[in-house]
């Protein structure tokens, strides 16, 4: 398997509005025990959102955009309840299939809404924090333009997106260790397919440097991390 570039080129079957529906929702409920092994929200909790919350010293709003299953605003919800932070979460989403799967998981201060980034700001809507888990490989070279300026501009705090990192490793281990866990859904195909279509660490500065909204030039300051073994984060301050 060439890993050395992107495999832009390459669509995920979850990605296709016709894909087999019952895959699919199996697909985004498994992606709990997926994201909980490989996403390492836990880490970044700690060190970038807790802080800031605890910091308002009032209640929070924290948003995740593109919240697929719900299972990262529900476990970030969960600790931060454990940590006696006051916080409304919001998931938002603007594929319908999406927010079934993740209704399940919606409590008195998780909510999920069937939107984009695009409605939220169109609406004025403003969080204290806003994060992502696996979209910005999902995107095209103008969607992540897009879907990252935005970003910025629905948060008054730190803005948080989290994403695999394409690396050979990841791949050899992901082949093998997905097999108890994906049977009856894509998980296998597409999770591969991301590994192919994600960004290395560099790549994913160079494709933020200089595009933080119309005219924000190198101004929106986003910052690329490598979170061994497999990770990236890329984080920025908004400017709600
Ligand atoms: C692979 S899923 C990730 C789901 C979830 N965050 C997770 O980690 O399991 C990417 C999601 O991003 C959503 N998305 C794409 N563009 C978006 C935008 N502009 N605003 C909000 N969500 C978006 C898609 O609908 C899709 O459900």
């Amino acid at each position: 398997m060439n890993l050395a570039v992107r495999d832009t080129a390459l669509r995920e079957i979850m990605d296709d509005p016709h894909c087999d529906p019952e895959r699919l929702d199996a697909t985004l409920r498994r992606f709990g025990a997926v994201n909980r092994l490989v996403s390492g929200w836990g880490h970044v909790y700690r060190r970038r959102l807790r802080p800031h919350l605890a910091a308002l010293g009032r209640p929070a709003r924290v948003l995740d955009l593109g919240s697929g299953g719900g299972d990262v605003v529900a476990r970030l919800a969960a600790l931060a309840h454990r940590d006696g932070l006051r916080v409304e979460w919001l998931g938002a989403d603007p594929d319908p299939r999406a927010l079934a799967a993740a209704e399940r998981l919606a409590t008195a201060n998780v909510r999920f809404r069937c939107a984009d980034s695009a409605t939220l700001l169109a609406e004025g809507e403003t969080f204290d924090a806003v994060v992502s888990n696996h979209v910005l490989h999902h995107l095209t070279h103008d969607e992540l333009q897009r879907f990252t300026a935005e970003s910025l501009a629905l948060s008054t705090g730190p803005v948080l997106h989290g994403d695999i990192a394409r690396d050979r490793v990841a791949y050899g281990l992901y082949a093998v260790g997905i097999t108890p866990l994906a049977p009856g859904t894509f998980l296998r195909t597409d999770g591969l397919r991301s590994i192919r279509r994600s960004y290395r660490a560099d790549e994913l500065q160079r494709a933020l440097d200089g595009h933080g909204g119309p005219g924000d030039g190198d101004r929106a300051g986003w910052h690329v991390e490598n979170h061994p073994p497999f990770r990236l984060l890329a984080h920025a301050t908004g400017h709600a």
